[in-house]
């Protein structure tokens, strides 16, 4: 479904990404995982089109869609969950969806989004008409993600979901990752809580200063002892 070669990302002279490559099958839950500041969120920007590549190419169900922007990518079946949530915090919970679907024009089909989302999230459902601002971390995070699905994406990108909440929040939102996933959504997960992300994925690659540095089956490398030792604070 999606393929990374030879991808390289500068942020002037900064050199972030030194030649990435990855692919995703139709149907997986591949996660990245790497420590901070190792180029997880430029992989994903870039990748989501918000970010200029400055070499290298993405192919995203058969077509090249290497610095295409955002807006299109959404269009194509391609829906990104960003670093920090960014939800409009003076607009209400069905405002923040309803601009996750704003490419779409059939009323029919953006009610059944809604309807989507809110089965998944009732709590965003019970909190309808209260502005984002006012939500919790955790519901902050379930309305991030709730908004990238309301283009029902083929693929859905997500930037650190765990990052700032409480375990019992984390292990609620990783259980509607794998909700989502099992509806029939591909997801590239990026995590600096690797052991989490480990236990939902499919595959795995592990990111370090811009370069893949392993990959392979999830449970396989929660076992390898470099990834322990690194990753898993064992
Ligand atoms: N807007 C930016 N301008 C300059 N450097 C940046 C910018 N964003 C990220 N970087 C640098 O790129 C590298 C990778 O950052 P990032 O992708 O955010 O890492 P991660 O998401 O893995 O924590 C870091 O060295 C970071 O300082
Ligand atoms: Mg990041």
């Amino acid at each position: 479904m999606l393929k990374i070669e030879g991808l390289h990302t500068h942020y002037g002279n900064i050199h972030a990404l030194k030649g990435i490559d990855m692919e995703i099958d139709d149907g997986e839950i591949v996660s990245l995982i790497g420590s901070n500041g190792a180029g997880k969120s430029t992989t994903l920007n870039t990748i989501a089109g918000l970010i200029h590549a400055s070499q290298g190419k993405i192919t995203f169900r058969g077509k090249d869609i290497t610095n295409v922007p955002a807006y299109k990518l959404v269009d194509q079946g391609m829906s990104l969950s960003p670093e920090g949530r960014e939800v409009f915090a003076a607009l209400t919970v069905q405002e923040n969806l309803r601009l996750g679907a704003y490419s779409k024009k059939d009323k029919g089909a953006i009610d059944a989004s809604f309807q989507r989302v809110y089965d998944l999230f009732p709590r965003l459902k019970e909190r309808i008409n209260q502005q984002a601002g006012t939500l919790s971390g955790g519901e902050q995070q379930m309305l991030a993600i709730g908004r990238a699905l309301m283009s029902e994406p083929g693929l859905l990108l997500l930037d650190e979901p765990s990052l700032g909440l409480a375990p019992n929040i984390v292990q609620q939102i990783f259980g509607l990752i794998t909700d989502i996933n099992r509806q029939g959504t591909t997801i590239l997960l990026i995590e600096q809580n690797a052991n989490m992300a480990l236990s939902v994925s499919n595959r795995a690659y592990v990111l370090e200063t811009g370069r893949i540095s392993m990959s392979g089956d999830a449970h396989e490398l929660a076992d390898d002892s470099r990834v322990k030792k690194a990753y898993l604070a064992m």
